[in-house]
Parts: C-alpha cells; structure tokens; sequence
C-alpha cells in the first residue's frame, strides 16, 4: 500500500532521515518505534507532505507522492493524527469531530462516521458538547484519533498516540488501535512506548538518529537482544 524507498530529508544543513526503507501493506499495524529525536514525526510529516523530502520516493498504491500536496494526500486517504492531538480548544467535541470531515469524499458519511467514532469511544459521545480544551489528555487524544477517522482513512498516521498517558489510558489507546485496524484501516504507528507498540504491531522498524537499524514482525523484535536492551531495559 505505502512504500517508502530510500528516503532522506534535511532540515536546513542538518540532515536527519537517511535513506530509510519502509513498507506498509494493506491490512497491517506498522509500527517505527525510536527514541526521541529518532526521526520518527519528520517521516510522517513527509509522507504527509508536510515536509518535502529531497531524494527517495514514497508512493501509495502506486502514486507517487511526490507531487502532491497535503490536502491531496488526505484526499488520497492517508490521514495523519499529530504528536500533541492538536485539537481546536475552543470548539466542542462533536465540532471537532466534524472539522475532520471537511474534505468531499468524507462529508457525505459525516453522520455514520460521527456514529462510527462514538461506538468506538462513549466517552467522546457523552461529552459531544464539552470543549475540547476542558478535556483530559487522554480523551483529547481520543478526540484526536476520533478527528482523523471522520475521514475515512484507508491509511491512518498515528503520532505518539500515548505520550503523556495515564497507564490506565495507555492500556486503552492501544486496544482502541487494534480496534480500528480490525476494522479494516491500515495502520502506521510510531511510538516511544516500544513494548505496548510492539506488541500491536504486525511488523515494526527501529529507527536510530534517522536511519532504520532493524526490522522484522512485532514478536520477533520484542524478542531481539538489541531492542531488549536499547528500549525495555532488558
Ligand atoms: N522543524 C524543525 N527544524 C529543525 N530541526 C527539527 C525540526 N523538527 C525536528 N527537528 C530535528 O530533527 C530530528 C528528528 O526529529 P523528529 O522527527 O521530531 O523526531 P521524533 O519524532 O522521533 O522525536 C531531531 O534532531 C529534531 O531536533
Ligand atoms: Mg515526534
């Protein structure tokens, strides 16, 4: 579905992706997990098209992205959720729902989607008229992941969904995951929390100062002496 072939990006003079090597095919949870600075949000950003990368090319189901600019790429079904939920403070929770279904192909399932994502969290549909500003970090993050599939994503970009979670929440966030993924919308995921991620994750990649140092199934990297090591403290 996604594939990324030898990219690399500088900001400025300072080079922080190189090369990296990466494949997300329909269906799966991918997971990039790295600590960080690793470089994990600047390759989202670039798949997004947020940041423009200047060599290697990334294409979706056989478009290359290159060309396209951020609006197009959600039009395309690829919908990032950010680090930091970045939600609208000042509007409710049922409006930030909606600002997630401004593109064409999303406003006609406005209704079952805002169904859709109540199903999935109660809690959003019992607060639908609360702030979302007033809400706790964990269910902003929900309104978060909430936002992102109002737009019918085939590929969803989750961006350190549980940073800065209760453990209680963390535990949540990643069940909901799964969830979505059993759903049918592919997942990629990058995360600091390396075990929770792994776990979830059908295949991950470890991602050291923007360069990917090993990959293989979520199991067989929980299980690999260098993850045990560098990110369980095993
Ligand atoms: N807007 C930016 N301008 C300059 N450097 C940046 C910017 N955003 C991130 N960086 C740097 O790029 C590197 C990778 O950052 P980032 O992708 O945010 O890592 P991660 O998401 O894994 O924590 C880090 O060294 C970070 O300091
Ligand atoms: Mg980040």
């Amino acid at each position: 579905m996604l594939t990324i072939d030898r990219l690399s990006f500088s900001y400025g003079d300072m080079q922080v992706l190189w090369d990296i090597d990466l494949k997300v095919n329909r269906g799966e949870i991918v997971t990039v997990v790295g600590a960080n600075g690793a470089g994990k949000s600047t390759t989202l950003k670039n798949i997004s098209r947020l940041q423009k990368w200047h060599s290697g090319t990334v294409t979706f189901n056989g478009t290359d992205l290159s060309r396209l600019a951020p609006h197009e790429v959600v039009a395309c079904g690829i919908i990032q959720v950010p680090e930091g939920r970045k939600i609208f403070p000042e509007m409710t929770v049922l409006e930030n729902l909606r600002m997630g279904s401004y593109c064409k192909s999303a406003r006609h399932d406005r209704e079952a989607n805002v169904e859709r994502v109540f199903s999935l969290f109660p809690r959003l549909k019992e607060r639908q008229k609360q702030l979302g500003g007033t809400m706790s970090g964990g269910e902003q993050q929900m309104l978060a992941i909430g936002r992102g599939l109002m737009a019918n994503p085939r590929l969803l970009l989750l961006d350190e969904p549980s940073l800065g979670l209760s453990p209680l929440f963390v535990k949540n966030i990643f069940e909901i995951i799964t969830e979505i993924n059993r759903q049918g919308v592919t997942i990629l995921l990058v995360e600091q929390n390396v075990y929770q991620s792994l776990r979830i994750a059908h295949r991950a990649y470890v991602l050291e100062t923007g360069r990917v140092v090993l990959t293989g199934s979520g199991e067989e990297l929980l299980n690999d002496a260098h993850v045990k090591k560098a990110f369980l403290g095993m």
